[in-house]
């Protein structure tokens, strides 16, 4: 099967406080297949966010290429980058990236008002079924005042709103407890199971369990990529 996303040899650095450069990604190979879920782990510092920034063209890597569909992601400028992530992928951040004043349903409608001047019923009802299948609370206010396990999950919705092909999460159950983070594990891989791809990052044992993919990263290289039999 043809890969959705492949990285092929990137590498990449990132200045230490020394005035050095420290490798933070070093000649790493990645394919990810429709229809999969593959998790990424590996220590701190390891190079998983950046691996993940890299597959969604958000950093440019020195070296190497991250190839969608035929599509070399560093022969783009800026803005083609940007244009191909809001059709290509959602993404989950490390640090969630929410706009704390707005309330859950606002942030998660954040992609829509990137495509349409006014959001359409059907994306508004969609954000909504999001973040109930997902247990949020139905009360609004703004997302500052959710916790943190809140937010990660207002996170996802708004990485799932409009159905991306590719749906990178980092960390995605990390702030979460064993119901929810089971919750959000079982909606990462019924994604996949629609055909999308989906790679997350992650710590998280049962996450990496119903993965169909294994990369283990350490000192920003691929050590393992195993096929698993979930
Ligand atoms: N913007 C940056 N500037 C300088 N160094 C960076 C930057 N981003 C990452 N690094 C360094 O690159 C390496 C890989 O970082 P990365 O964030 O990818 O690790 P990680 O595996 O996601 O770690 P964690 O599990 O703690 O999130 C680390 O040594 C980190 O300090
Ligand atoms: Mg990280």
């Amino acid at each position: 099967m043809k890969p959705t996303l492949e990285a092929v040899a990137v590498s990449t650095t990132f200045a230490d406080a020394g005035g050095g450069r420290i490798a933070a990604l070093d000649k790493v190979d990645a394919r990810f297949l429709p229809g999969q879920l593959s998790v990424i782990v590996g220590p701190s510092g390891s190079g998983k966010s950046t691996l993940l920034h890299a597959l969604a063209g958000i950093v440019v890597p020195e070296e190497g290429r991250i190839v969608s569909d035929a599509v070399d992601l560093s022969t783009l400028d800026e803005a083609r980058r940007d244009a191909w992530r809001l059709t290509h992928c959602g993404m989950v951040f490390q640090d969630f990236r929410l706009i704390d004043e707005l309330d859950a349903l606002a942030n998660t409608l954040l992609p829509a008002q990137f495509k349409h001047v006014r959001v359409p019923t059907a994306l508004r009802q969609r954000a909504q079924s999001l973040l109930t299948e997902f247990g949020l609370p139905a009360r609004s206010g703004p997302v500052a005042r959710l916790s943190r396990g809140e937010q990660q999950r207002v996170a996802l919705a708004r990485a799932m709103l409009l159905d991306p092909p590719v749906l990178l999460a980092d960390e995605a159950t990390a702030s979460l407890d064993a119901e929810n983070g089971q919750r959000i594990a079982d909606a990462l891989l019924a994604v996949a199971r629609t055909g999308k791809t989906v790679i997350a990052v992650t710590h998280d044992d049962k996450l990496s369990a119903l993965a169909d993919q294994r990369i283990m990263l350490k000192a920003g290289r691929v050590v393992t990529a195993e096929q698993t039999q979930a």
